[in-house]
């Protein structure tokens, strides 16, 4: 064709398409999580890109990376603060070296249920804490969940405070839960969750601690015969996006981005409650002996000189206030 022939032919086709709205290709952004794509995670990030979409008309489209493909959540935090990791979904486990004032909610049996947790992070108190994000060079879009926490080990049933003596005990990059499993004179091992499966197995720790549906689908049960329904800790979650691609958005978009987690983290949390109807009955099926009712009283008692450390820590009148939530 000649060069007035192709120009002709650019120039009929702008013609046949203009008026017609051509989408642009979608943005893709990269999505990380540190559980299965079936878990409560994987069924909230869905929700959340599902809904993401829904709202912009189709223009971001999430990329998933299930089961700590983009690291361990210490790692893929640090990535969405460089700027690397495009959104992660959390537990809040090692976002207190991040954010501090998270921690808080690391407090050991600080909320009573699941609509105490869920009441307090979704009103003004875990608005507050969302809003530290940014001056830490993060986005935190909302609060989502990982579930209460119960302990597993390979060496005795745990009834009792006195049980967990010596046991060595993998918790999570947080050290308001490392003072908790000292306190009760445990050896607790900070470790990132991606090595914990090994370390059991290889018996270099004795135990672990997370919700009923990470031990389900973390097959916990081949590597641990006791499980204690202790409870000692709500693990929350968040829907965390990097600043640099948070900055690019228009207002709508941003409100259609927070909108699209809040949808996200309820989906989440409905998965943890199907996930918890059976999971008990399962980690029984697969071998572990169960202790329904560990001696709350006893554990709180032996947690004292913790408590006496966190209240200088945080604010007590916040404690209070999140205690006292109705
Ligand atoms: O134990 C942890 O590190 C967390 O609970 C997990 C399993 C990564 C989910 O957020």
């Amino acid at each position: 064709p000649t060069m007035l022939g192709t120009a002709a032919a650019a120039l009929l086709g702008m013609v046949m398409f203009g008026g017609a709205a051509v989408a642009a290709d979608p943005v893709t952004l990269k999505l990380g999580y540190s559980l299965p794509a079936t878990s409560h995670y994987g069924v909230g990030a869905q929700a959340f890109a599902d809904a993401l979409a829904e709202k912009t008309d189709g223009r971001f489209k999430v990329e998933m990376f299930p089961s700590n493909a983009l690291g361990g959540e210490r790692e893929m935090i640090e990535g969405a603060q460089f700027g690397t990791i495009d959104l992660v979904v959390t537990s809040t486990g090692p976002v207190g070296n991040f954010v501090p004032e998270t921690l808080v909610f690391d407090i050991p049996f600080l909320f009573r249920d699941y609509a105490h947790a869920r009441g307090v992070l979704d009103g003004e108190i875990g608005q507050e804490v969302l809003d530290k994000f940014p001056e830490r060079g993060l986005i935190a879009l909302a609060w989502a969940e990982n579930g209460f926490r119960h302990l597993t080990n390979s060496k005795q049933a745990v009834t009792e405070p006195e049980d967990v003596k010596g046991l060595k005990i993998r918790t999570m990059q947080n050290d308001v839960h490392m003072r908790a499993f000292t306190t009760l004179g445990a050896l607790p091992t900070p470790m990132a969750f991606p090595e914990v499966f090994t370390a059991l197995q290889q018996h270099t720790i004795d135990g672990q601690e997370n919700p009923i549906p990470v031990i389900v689908s973390g097959n916990f049960a081949q590597v641990q015969k006791y499980l204690s329904l202790t409870g000692h800790v709500y693990s929350p979650a968040l829907f965390i996006m990097a600043p640099s691609r948070w900055e690019e958005l228009s207002d709508e978009d941003k409100a259609a981005f927070k909108a699209a987690a809040k949808i996200g983290a309820n989906a989440m949390r409905k998965q943890v409650e199907t996930f918890e109807a059976d999971g008990i009955a399962k980690l029984e099926a697969a071998g572990m002996t169960v202790v329904e009712h560990p001696d709350k009283a006893r554990f709180l008692e032996e947690l004292k000189p913790a408590y006496a450390e966190y209240e200088k820590r945080f604010d007590p009148e916040l404690i209070k206030r999140i205690r006292d939530w109705k």
